[in-house]
């Protein structure tokens, strides 16, 4: 199955479950938009493929790999975990320079040293950070910072690219130099994309497809067009409109 896909998701924390469905599935090279509102389990998501956390039950299929969740150890998940690019809303810079903090991820995938340089260089190039290079990562402004994020994540051409919030604290001028690189990544790479976001004309600008997550559950999933225009339940008709009491 070259698809990724959950099966049979059940995310709990105590006696709350936060997250479930019974299957999510996302074509290879697609671009998504995930929008709900605040505490709908967006960000559950996208950590529970990322296999940052462990859910009571699931399978993931990554691209042709099954994976039991809820067994996973970290040797078996770690080869998967390389293949995705995470950006947080505030993402932590390792007290590093520029250069270092995107090489980083290239020296533990063990990349020959001599390609390193000039892979972290385009990385660079692309989200226009390539001058501050040599600056100390925990130095930079927020819009630099999570440029730089998105250098760090793309730059070993991660199979899926997973964004949570990544624009949600930025000013217009990062935001479009943020937006213009996704958008060129998906293009010319054709990286699988799954970006949740609160702003509903950037989802609507970028995504092909859109997910409603509402109370822990996916509510409707459609092709970016119709979700916002004819949006089928009526939370999603609320959501939209901004009538949902969130
Ligand atoms: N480690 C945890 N322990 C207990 N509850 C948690 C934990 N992580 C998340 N939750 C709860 O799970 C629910 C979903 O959280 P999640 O962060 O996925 O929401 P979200 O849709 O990303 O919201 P937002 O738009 O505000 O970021 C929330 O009610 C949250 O309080
Ligand atoms: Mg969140």
């Amino acid at each position: 199955m070259k698809r990724l896909e959950l099966h049979n998701l059940k995310v709990s924390y105590g006696q709350r479950t936060v997250l479930q469905a019974e299957r999510i599935a996302f074509e290879r090279g697609r671009f998504y938009g995930v929008v709900g509102p605040s505490g709908s389990g967006k960000s559950t998501l996208l950590r529970i493929i990322n296999l940052l956390e462990k859910p009571q039950t699931g399978t993931l299929h990554f691209f042709g790999t099954e994976l039991d969740l809820a067994s996973l150890s970290y040797q078996k998940g770690l080869p998967i975990q390389r293949q995705m690019g995470y950006v947080a809303q505030k993402p932590a810079m390792f007290q590093a320079t520029v250069f270092d903090n995107v090489a980083l991820g290239l020296r533990y995938r063990k990349r020959d040293k001599k390609a390193i340089r000039p892979l972290v260089m385009d990385a660079l190039e692309l989200v226009e950070m390539a001058s501050l290079a040599n600056q100390r990562a925990d130095t930079l402004s927020g819009g630099e910072a999570q440029r730089v994020a998105l250098a760090r994540a793309l730059v070993f051409e991660p199979a899926l690219l997973l964004l949570d919030e990544p624009t949600a604290s930025l000013d217009p001028y990062n935001i479009s130099i943020f937006e213009r690189v996704i958008q060129t990544i998906h293009q010319e790479r054709q990286t699988t994309i799954l970006m949740i976001t609160h702003n509903l004309p950037q989802a609507r600008r970028l995504a092909e497809s859109c997910l409603f997550v509402y109370q822990g559950e996916i509510v409707e999933q459609a092709e970016t067009e119709s979700f916002f225009n004819r949006p089928a339940s009526p939370m999603l008709q609320d959501f939209v409109l901004g009538r949902m009491i969130c």
